[in-house]
């Protein structure tokens, strides 16, 4: 490359960079851009993966260090946003489900001293409540949360033989996906830093 090619690549970077940085809620779209609501401004989400969704419905690695560590952590790797993933069930059949007893099912007793160190708070919420606190704590962070349907069933996501993925699988009951992303809604929809994505098996 020319030096004036190399000049042009660090000057895409520094404006990319720039564009990161800053970002005023809310947001809506412009054709296929996403942007600031008030000056249409576009905004780039950098989103960084944090799975929810597995058997015991809790975000992972909540165990292991304070939940505001977490996000400020998000903040320090330059992600603006999380894709925050969940299992539709978490929502329709577990939602009074408390953290400790999630943990408790699955025999995880490590798991539930270092969540009772790390986040003792959230131990004895339910898991819906913790999945929102997490958003809560991202958005304090001004961390954008994409919230992912991921799956039906709070598991391991994805095989094509797991009955989870579409129309008419086992696991998969349009209604039920219906509801959940209903009641998703209704936890979520007054967090101005949270995006939604309706799609049927996030692969
Ligand atoms: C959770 O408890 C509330 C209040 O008792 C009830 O209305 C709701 O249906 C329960 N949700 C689930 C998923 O069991």
């Amino acid at each position: 490359m020319s030096g004036q090619q190399w000049k042009n690549v660090s000057l895409a970077c520094v404006f990319v960079l720039l564009t990161f940085e800053a970002y005023s809620l809310p947001l809506s779209t412009n054709g296929r851009w996403i942007v600031e609501a008030t000056t249409g401004q576009r905004v780039k989400l950098i989103c960084v993966n944090w799975p929810g969704h597995m058997q015991a419905m809790v975000a992972e690695g909540l165990h292991l260090k304070p939940l505001d560590d977490i996000a400020a952590m998000v903040v320090k790797l330059r992600f603006n946003c999380v894709r925050l993933t969940y299992s539709i069930h978490m929502f329709t059949r577990y939602a009074n489900l408390t953290v400790k007893q999630s943990f408790e099912n699955f025999d995880l007793k490590e798991a539930i001293v270092g969540i009772a160190q790390n986040n003792p708070t959230i131990l004895n919420m339910k898991v819906v409540e913790a999945y929102e606190a997490v958003v809560d704590s991202l958005g304090a962070h001004g961390v954008m949360v994409v919230s992912d349907n991921h799956i039906s069933q709070p598991r391991w996501c994805c095989s094509n033989d797991d009955g989870n993925g579409f129309f008419g699988d086992r696991y998969f009951n349009s209604q039920e996906w219906l509801q959940g992303l209903s009641l998703a809604t209704q936890s979520l929809k007054t967090k101005p830093q949270v995006w939604f994505i309706y799609l049927l098996y996030f692969h």
